[in-house]
């Protein structure tokens, strides 16, 4: 049987998403009462990483280590894949020897390759195209603050990038609506655009995008692998910072998440992200046990 992988959204089902989120619920609970839970004992998680990292590599290392099982962390500057070795090589020598892979990459395009070589399931730990992982632990955390999220509405303001992306996919499999106030030329993928047709809409005024809002999100707007773009992209999200005026066009009891980390000051004012209605903390801590459910479904 060819192993199972999980590269965006929209390799679960709807079901397995909203099935993963009350899984990670209980884990978290698990955990916080001390219980101990093994279901990988001695098996090994290769990770590799081709950007920077807090969240994911630490998360992945602690679930890994609580399942009983072991992580190996594998930078390009040390290992081969770095020197050219060929990532369909590297798959299938890295899958004969360890149990799951996760990959943090540049095009997204390369862990497709990789995991179609790979005898083990290969995790998308961010892609410049999607984040799908992140939206695993900000679906926890919407469901711990609020509930079920169908038929609410979700207001990403800022970049059109990987962790849009996947709230488009979010959107689609959790059946709510997705306001996206982004400036010209920082639009989404148009096919992604395309194929979430109603649960997904651009509408460039984030004050506007905000009304009736249930979660407003927002992320930096220079992605890993853009820090030259910095300076021009300041100038054209000027007026996209996530600030208490815009907080107030949604709904009094909307929720702010941010993937982390967060530039105060540009992307989100210190006042929101700081504020009653973050829940940037919550969202940060389930990367661990929203994970932990995810390795359990792909590997048990
Ligand atoms: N949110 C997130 O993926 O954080 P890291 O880049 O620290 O892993
Ligand atoms: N969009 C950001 C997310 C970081 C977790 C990036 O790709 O750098």
């Amino acid at each position: 049987m060819s192993a199972r992988h999980f590269l965006t959204l929209m390799d679960l089902s709807a079901d397995e998403f909203r099935q993963l989120i009350q899984r990670a619920i209980e884990l978290k609970a698990i955990v916080r009462n001390g219980e101990i839970h093994e279901p990988l004992k001695n098996k090994v998680m290769g990770m590799i990483f081709e950007k920077s990292s807090t969240r994911t590599r630490v998360s992945f290392e602690t679930g890994m280590a609580q399942f009983g099982g072991h992580a190996i962390f594998l930078s390009p500057r040390d290992t081969q894949l770095g020197r050219g070795e060929p990532i369909e090589d590297s798959a299938k020598v890295l899958s004969r020897m360890v149990d799951v892979i996760m990959i943090r990459t540049f095009e997204h395009e390369k862990i497709e390759t990789f995991a179609k070589h790979s005898q083990v399931p290969v995790i998308n730990a961010l892609t410049d195209m999607y984040h799908p992982c992140q939206l695993l632990a900000d679906m926890q955390a919407y469901w711990e603050h609020r509930g079920d999220i169908q038929g609410k509405t979700v207001t990403w303001v800022g970049d059109g990038n990987n962790m849009c992306h996947s709230y488009i996919n979010a959107a689609r499999q959790l059946d709510f609506k997705l306001n996206i106030a982004c400036p010209e030329g920082f639009d989404p993928d148009r096919e992604l655009m395309a194929a979430a047709g109603n649960h997904a809409e651009i509408i460039r005024d984030p004050m506007q995008a905000c009304e009736g809002s249930d979660l407003v999100v927002t992320d930096v707007w220079a992605s890993m692998g853009q820090e030259e773009e910095q300076k021009q992209r300041e100038a054209a999200f000027a007026h996209y910072q996530v600030d208490s005026k815009m907080m107030a066009q949604a709904n009094s009891d909307a929720l702010f998440m941010h993937c982390l980390p967060a530039h105060r000051g540009e992307e989100v004012s210190a006042e929101v992200i700081d504020g009653a209605q973050s829940v940037v903390w919550d969202e940060a801590e389930n990367r661990l046990h929203a994970q932990k459910a995810l390795l359990e479904l792909l590997m048990t």
